[in-house]
């Protein structure tokens, strides 16, 4: 149980050339009200959760603040169907109907769903209120919760409407992981494993050694997971904060990812599942313009499968389905079709110039395992 102190990694964060500061805190058996007392000095707090990670631990973590803070909550039901403007507003009636005012502190304990939709809330509530972030989930703990993207999603569109909006701190701790059941795990590990091949080769041949011995959740591998990851997106993110430039490489596989989840109706995959085929069909599109050898491509195809990742793409998705689909992603710019690709392992390019029959080749080459 995640609430007795720990040995702490401290990470800063400088965004927006030193406007924003704030620490993301990563240690395991890291919960402690003191770490919390000394970032939160209002009185009032009000913390935004799931229905799942209430009956892990909602009671305990409310139980160690009572003492120091006035406490209400709201629970949303878990998932992705939840994250919409609807649910912000409910939310915001009951933060109305209890007065808070803009003194007070938004703590989102959940997934990347609770830290999205509350960080939003936050960022436009009575013009913005102060927020931390207490993510619970390896994609939030890894991705969702660093780097101050908010949102939620429109009927139409994923994360249609969103704002960039920092936390006051991250807390991470590492032993909320415990209790998330192995799809959930995996999904995770497939941005971790994205965050290797895009930025660091050594962290994807570490990855690939602790996933083919199956010790990707012991703890000191786990705190290793977050922290690197963190480093690596504090890293992007400080660079390009608001995602005009080389923070797109994060995207890795999420074109495809996302034009994949759509096509299936957000019904069979998981995010990091769907992009994880993503990933494979970049992997091969990267192959086909002789940057990686076919040896690597299948070396990062056996690394995901026996992450629990799905690599082959449905055969209900025809190629023309998505090649139509990925012209409608978010990301590409008004005239011109982006691409993120690998040079090598461990370094991403950004392409707008990619011939569409390669794109196709890929596609079509991405409905086995090899
Ligand atoms: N803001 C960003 O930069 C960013 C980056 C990546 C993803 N995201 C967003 O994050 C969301 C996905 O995040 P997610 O995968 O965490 O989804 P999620 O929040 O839906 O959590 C996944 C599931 O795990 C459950 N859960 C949460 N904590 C748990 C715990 N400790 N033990 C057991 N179960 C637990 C939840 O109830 C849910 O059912 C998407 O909406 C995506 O758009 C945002």
């Amino acid at each position: 149980v995640p609430f007795q102190t720990a040995q702490v990694e401290k990470i800063n964060m400088t965004i927006e050339a030193g406007k924003n500061h704030y620490s993301v805190y990563i240690g395991h058996h890291l919960w402690d009200s003191l770490l919390f007392q000394s970032e939160v000095k209002s009185k009032k707090i009000f913390i935004v959760t799931d229905e799942m990670v209430e009956k892990f631990y909602l009671k305990k973590f409310i139980d160690s603040l009572k003492d120091k803070y006035e406490i209400n909550y709201f629970v949303l039901p878990p998932g992705e169907s939840f994250k919409t403007v609807l649910m912000v507003e409910k939310i915001a009636t009951r933060l109305l109907e209890l007065n808070y005012s803009r003194d007070s502190t938004l703590v989102a304990f959940g997934g990347g769903v609770v830290g999205d939709l509350a960080g939003f809330l936050a960022s436009i509530y009575k013009r913005g209120l102060s927020y931390v972030q207490i993510p619970t989930t390896l994609v939030a703990q890894t991705t969702a919760a660093v780097g101050g993207k908010t949102g939620v999603n429109h009927a139409l569109l994923k994360n249609a409407m969103g704002t960039f909006y920092h936390p006051q701190c991250v807390i991470m701790d590492t032993a909320f992981l415990m209790s998330l059941d192995d799809r959930q795990f995996s999904n995770g590990l497939s941005e971790v494993i994205g965050y290797g091949l895009i930025l660091d080769a050594d962290f994807f041949y570490w990855l690939k050694s602790i996933i083919f011995d199956n010790t990707a959740r012991e703890i000191q591998n786990l705190k290793k997971i977050v922290f690197h990851c963190c480093r690596l997106k504090k890293s992007i993110v400080e660079e390009d904060e608001q995602d005009n430039g080389r923070r797109a490489i994060l995207n890795f596989g999420h074109t495809f990812g996302h034009a994949i989840e759509s096509l299936t109706h957000y019904q069979s995959f998981l995010h990091g599942e769907a992009v994880a085929i993503g990933m494979r069909i970049a992997l091969t599109l990267s192959q086909l313009l002789g940057w990686i050898s076919v040896e690597e491509v299948q070396l990062v195809i056996d690394v995901l499968l026996k992450a629990n990742l799905p690599v082959q793409l449905p055969q209900s998705i025809t190629v023309n389905d998505l090649m139509t689909a990925i012209q409608k992603d978010k990301k590409n710019n008004e005239n011109e079709q982006r691409f993120i690709l690998l040079k090598s392992i461990g370094e991403a390019i950004i392409s707008s110039r990619i011939p569409l029959e390669l794109v196709r080749n890929a596609i079509e080459s991405s409905y086995s395992f090899r």
